[in-house]
């Protein structure tokens, strides 16, 4: 049932490929520069649409961080992201002018699904992308979209963080060509990258063995820094999440530059720092803040866009051009690295300690 593989979170890291294929499957025009996710908004909901709110926990709220931005740049429109077991619907919105969307793989999180209560009952429109069919979450939204990346066994999340991205860029382009927000000409370089996802994440899976190796050399440190700016901080958040998560490591991410703000004490040459450098994500701004690290003696691991050499790196990942999915392809050797971390001390990774694959508790 693994497949051949020893844990099913490797395996489900390679299906990405072929997860990321059935998330776009005729969902993209590229040619007429639009997304298509069936959704059904009233007529009017989107001209008048002042903000997007995001409800999500875990890995989910990283991709919610992830859509913000995208939802700011492509559908024109106030995007925030909470955290949602914090979240209330809050005082100075209007309910009829807020789209509340829900982040969950499961669609039965009860920290997610109680926050889709609050905004229900504040009169928001909600709105659910989810992977599961018939779960809590789209009986109690007025739209579901699906992430179709098939079910996912491991604990930690892998192919739904890329499939969840994937849609919510997919629904930034499809509100913003709609609100008129967006010209075909803007969209389309989004929509080659995510057609061009899939290709690139298997450039990654390809290059394995390097992340492999990275991760038996300094696999034993003290702690893990993970750092990026813009579309790479959710990102790193992400790449911390899971380290922890299966190797129990200690591991932490954060904006690029905030490392001078107060980590930057916790540096040593036993703390690895691991940056995304890529498009989306200020590379030489982050490379900078990076080579403050480096001076202090941290080794420093970058994934890289194709063609961006920082020589001075102590391991370059390189990932392949897909302009603001980068990040997201980046995302797939940090997969790789906690796991091949993990792997090394032997841990129970398909099934950490102390957490479950579905959180039905608040
Ligand atoms: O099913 P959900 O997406 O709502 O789950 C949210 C989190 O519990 C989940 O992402 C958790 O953080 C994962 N174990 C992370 O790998």
């Amino acid at each position: 049932e693994k497949g051949g593989y020893e844990h099913y979170m490797r395996k489900e890291i390679h299906e990405q490929p072929e997860s990321l294929r059935q998330t776009i499957a005729g969902r993209l025009d590229v040619d007429a520069g639009d997304a298509d996710l069936d959704t059904s908004f009233p007529p009017g909901f989107l001209a008048d649409l002042e903000e997007i709110q995001i409800v999500a926990c875990g890995t989910s709220n990283y991709a919610g961080r992830y859509a913000a931005q995208l939802f700011e740049d492509l559908s024109g429109v106030r995007a925030t992201v909470e955290t949602a077991s914090e979240y209330e619907f809050g005082a100075g919105r209007s309910a009829d002018r807020t789209l509340v969307v829900a982040v969950t793989q499961s669609g039965e999180t009860a920290d997610t699904l109680g926050a889709i209560r609050r905004a229900n009952a504040a009169g928001a429109r909600t709105f659910a992308v989810t992977n599961t069919l018939g779960s809590t979450v789209t009986r109690e939204v007025d739209d579901t979209a699906f992430i179709r990346a098939g079910p996912e066994i491991g604990v930690a999340a892998t192919k739904t963080f890329a499939s969840q991205v994937a849609t919510l860029a997919m629904l930034a382009v499809a509100i913003g060509r709609e609100r008129g927000a967006l010209a075909a000409a803007d969209a389309r370089p989004v929509l080659e990258g995510l057609r061009d996802l899939p290709g690139a994440v298997q450039q990654v899976l390809d290059n394995e063995d390097a992340v492999r190796e990275a991760a038996t050399e300094y696999g034993d440190s003290e702690a893990f820094f993970f750092v990026g700016r813009q579309l790479g901080v959710p990102v790193a958040l992400e790449g911390a999440l899971k380290l922890k998560e299966i190797s129990y490591d200690h591991a932490e991410g954060f904006a690029a530059g905030e490392l001078k703000h107060g980590p930057l004490a916790l540096v040593t040459p036993e703390t690895p720092v691991l940056a995304v450098l890529t498009e989306g994500g200020r590379a030489d701004e982050t490379m900078n803040n990076v080579t403050e690290a480096q001076t202090r003696g941290a080794p420093a691991i970058g994934c890289v866009s194709a063609g961006d050499k920082y020589a001075t790196l102590d391991v370059s990942l390189p990932v392949p051009d897909v302009g603001v999915v980068e990040p997201l392809v980046a995302n797939v050797y940090l997969q790789l690295f906690a796991y091949h971390v993990a792997n090394d001390k032997g841990r129970s990774i398909d099934k950490p300690r102390n957490l479950a694959k579905s959180v039905t508790v608040e």
